[in-house]
């Protein structure tokens, strides 16, 4: 698959310059036509019985686990499907046994869900947070260490700043985690897709992504990594029939035998999927998940990365030669697909954004902990035309030549 023919699975693409997969992105036709076929099932119920339907529904959700796992690199049974990062993380949060007096680092230009579970935590089970600080936008992994004490037990982190895109050194800090018996939690939204993880290579313990950004999937479906190995030690969450064994000859007996009781010791699951905690599921997100999962195990996730990396960088030239100052480390380690850039005020900033938008050129404002600006996405999808219609926008915005707005690229 070549990065053309992947901008034609894209139609938004014919009518706007979308530079924003770190917003909610845009998913390909791969993953609406996934939708649709099952949007037919929902409407036609093609089983010979409902209770097929819903079986067959169980089982093309479960497709999308086994997709999860090839991407990190992880096993099947270590993938949980979930809603979103933001479940993902609050699972975790209660899964692993912490009482009063045990710190948690958060560092402090996270996104806030990756604090908002901990902070609960902080009100009512008394567990104390420490915030580590960003030097000029880097996290760097010798500030967690000095903020470890023997008390730490938990590590939460994005793998990627999601407002200026900073990416963190993930091998040291999982180094440091493992040898201090550290719990590492990693929210890896703002990193997947664009530039790839695995999770055998830097082992961690949890690890959540929603599937609506940099994965390109229609909403409310991602995935939770949680390493086989530290399961046993883990407190599963009230779960439901998703988490339970299913029974000798199926659900579809189980449910038309006259003996069975609602009351009685169910066996759950062995795996990650004890930590599904739902009914009957969502099933189009999980479909359209599965298809946007196969398109990046299909074109490589190295091949993307090397894009991704190279619009950035053109991305950044164009702004250097424009004279203005871009928030994201520029270190290849350091990045990954989003480039942050600042006029030199936040007025200025929003104004830039007001300019680009009505110009059908798609990106976000973003600040936290006193960095940020206008962010920029570069994605798969995105190509050098892309980046040169920012560049020329933004140009003109600068010179204070601001025209009519461009026609649809
Ligand atoms: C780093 C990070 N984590 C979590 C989220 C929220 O993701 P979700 O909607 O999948 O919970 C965002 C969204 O902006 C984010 O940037």
């Amino acid at each position: 698959m070549n990065f053309e023919s992947i901008r034609e699975e894209f139609p938004a693409l014919l009518e706007k310059t979308f530079l924003d997969a770190a917003c909610v992105s845009i998913a390909p036709r791969s993953a609406v036509a996934a939708v649709d076929e099952f949007l037919h099932r929902a409407a036609y119920c093609p089983e010979p019985s409902a209770t097929l339907n819903h079986i067959a529904m169980d089982e093309l959700r479960a497709a999308a686990r086994p997709l999860a796992a090839q991407m990190i690199n992880a096993q099947e049974d270590e993938i949980a499907l979930v809603e979103s990062t933001s479940q993902g993380l609050a699972i975790a949060s209660q899964a692993v046994p912490l009482s009063a007096g045990d710190r948690v680092l958060v560092a402090a230009p996270e996104f806030m869900e990756v604090a908002i579970p901990w902070c609960q935590l902080r009100d009512r089970a008394g567990i104390e947070l420490a915030v580590v600080p960003h030097r000029n936008g880097k996290l760097l992994v010798d500030d967690f260490a000095a903020l470890m004490t023997d008390r730490t037990r938990l590590v939460v982190v994005s793998s990627v700043q999601w407002s200026h895109g900073f990416r963190l050194d993930l091998a040291a800090l999982s180094a440091l985690c493992r040898e201090r018996g550290v719990w590492l939690v990693v929210d890896a939204i703002q990193q997947l897709g664009a530039v790839p993880i695995d999770v055998q290579k830097i082992p961690m313990d949890f690890l959540a992504c929603g599937g609506h950004k940099w994965l390109n999937a229609p909403f409310g479906c991602g995935f939770l990594y949680i390493r086989r190995e530290r399961m046993s030690e883990l407190q599963p969450p009230m779960a439901g029939y998703l988490a339970v064994e299913t029974p000798e000859g199926g659900w579809g007996n189980y449910f038309q035998t006259p003996s069975i009781q609602p009351v009685r010791d169910y066996r759950f699951v062995e795996g990650a999927r004890r930590y599904e905690a739902g009914g009957t599921a969502n099933y189009p997100g999980a479909i359209g998940l599965a298809a946007s999962l196969r398109m990046f195990l299909e074109a490589g996730q190295d091949r993307i990365a090397e894009h991704v990396w190279t619009l950035g960088e053109k991305l950044m030239a164009g702004l250097d030669t424009l004279g203005i100052s871009v928030s994201t480390p520029r270190e290849r380690s350091e990045r990954a697909g989003i480039v942050t850039f600042t006029l030199g005020s936040p007025e200025r900033n929003a104004a830039l954004v007001e300019h680009l938008l009505a110009r059908r050129v798609l990106v976000s404002l973003r600040y936290t902990a006193g960095i940020g600006g206008v962010r920029v996405a570069c994605h798969l999808f995105n190509n050098d035309s892309d980046i040169g219609r920012l560049l020329e926008a933004t140009g003109e915005f600068q010179r204070g030549t601001v025209g009519s707005p461009a026609p649809c690229p």
